[in-house]
């Protein structure tokens, strides 16, 4: 069946506030080498999208200028040199943008069966947060089973995520969270101590633990220190984010003395092929602890394409746990 030639989708009409995300209709995306189409049944939102839409994450210059970095969906199309994926297979996929839209390309390396059991919605929850967390915990942190495992914004999408990983992985997990309710969100999906940071110091908590192996931090700002203060010896801090700032004065002596280890990274402008070496990595180790019931996504809520702003708001008010996610296909 042939493709219309326009589809509807969600742009960023100026950077702002969640109002400046307008419908629109724009062309339906071609295929290049190695890409295919997908029709989006559901786009998850995250938190980067939000920072898009106000100016602050620009996509890279090869990507599309719409939001969305995950969806899940049916491949409609494939390019030339696509091997794994047929018309009519349904997958989730990272997109380099693009999902809030009725039809996105992605190459097909970056796309994955959906589990075995899930639902569409649920599938299109877990790239971004899944690929963000094997690569940065894993492949980047080393995790290993037994070790001391912090993580900040817990119920964020990437702190769910993380602290079922990290559980199913044989860790230790800490995790905080701003308020209680929160808090014992973390404990009931694994975390073997959580603790609200509006009232507890997880320096303290850590260190009285013996501190942490490896800490996944999106906070930032005066959390670096205090993240450095709380890993034991031989420790790794891992920066996705700066909610609270890059920029701080540090007496970087303790790096050196107590052999810690600082670094980072992000995933949307890293190149096909190290996208495509975390997805094969994903799909070999997340998607079975899915299968088995060792990690569920947790919903926070669900809005439908034309109600993006709304899904905005509820993203930005930092009331939600877990994931917010739209339904595109009617
Ligand atoms: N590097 C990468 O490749 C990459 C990829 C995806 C996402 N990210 C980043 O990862 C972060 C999470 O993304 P997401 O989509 O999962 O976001 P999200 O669901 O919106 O979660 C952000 C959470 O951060 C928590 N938070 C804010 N200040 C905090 C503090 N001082 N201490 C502890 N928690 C705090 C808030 O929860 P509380 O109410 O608990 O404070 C909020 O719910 C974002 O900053 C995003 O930009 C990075």
């Amino acid at each position: 069946m042939a493709l219309s030639h326009s589809m509807l989708a969600v742009e960023i009409s100026q950077p702002g506030g969640p109002d400046v995300l307008q419908p629109v209709s724009v062309p339906v995306p071609v295929p290049g080498h190695g890409q295919i189409i997908i029709r989006v049944a559901y786009a998850g939102v995250n938190r980067p999208d939000a920072l898009q839409r106000a100016g602050m994450y620009a996509p890279p210059a090869s990507a599309s200028p719409l939001p969305g970095l995950e969806c899940s969906g049916t491949v409609v199309e494939v390019g030339p040199g696509v091997s794994r994926w047929q018309i009519g297979d349904q997958v989730c996929a990272l997109l380099p943008g693009g999902g809030y839209a009725e039809y996105v390309a992605t190459h097909e390396s970056h796309a994955l069966p959906i589990p075995r059991g899930l639902s569409l919605r649920d599938a299109a929850c877990l790239p971004e947060t899944c690929f963000t967390v094997w690569s940065n915990v894993v492949m980047r942190g080393g995790l290993q089973a037994g070790e001391r495992f912090l993580v900040h914004g817990g119920t964020s999408g990437i702190g769910t995520t993380a602290i079922q990983i990290a559980q199913a992985l044989g860790a230790r997990v800490f995790a905080t969270a701003g308020s209680d309710d929160k808090v014992q969100v973390c404990r009931d999906l694994g975390a073997e101590v959580a603790l609200n940071y509006r009232n507890e110091d997880f320096v303290q908590v850590l260190r009285d633990a013996g501190g942490a192996n490896l800490i996944l931090d999106m906070v930032g700002g005066p959390y670096i220190e205090r993240n450095l203060k709380a890993l034991a010896d031989d420790g790794r801090l891992v920066q996705i984010a700066f909610l609270q700032g890059p920029k701080v004065t540090l007496n970087w002596a303790e790096l050196m003395t107590r052999r810690l280890t600082f670094t980072g990274s992000t995933l949307r402008p890293q190149s096909d092929l190290a996208k495509a070496r975390i997805a094969r990595e994903v799909e070999a180790h997340v998607w079975p602890m899915i299968e088995r019931g060792a990690f569920r996504v947790v919903l926070d809520s669900e809005y439908s394409l034309a109600d993006a702003p709304a899904a905005h708001w509820r993203i930005e008010a930092e009331g939600h746990v877990g994931k917010i996610v739209l339904k595109v296909e009617t």
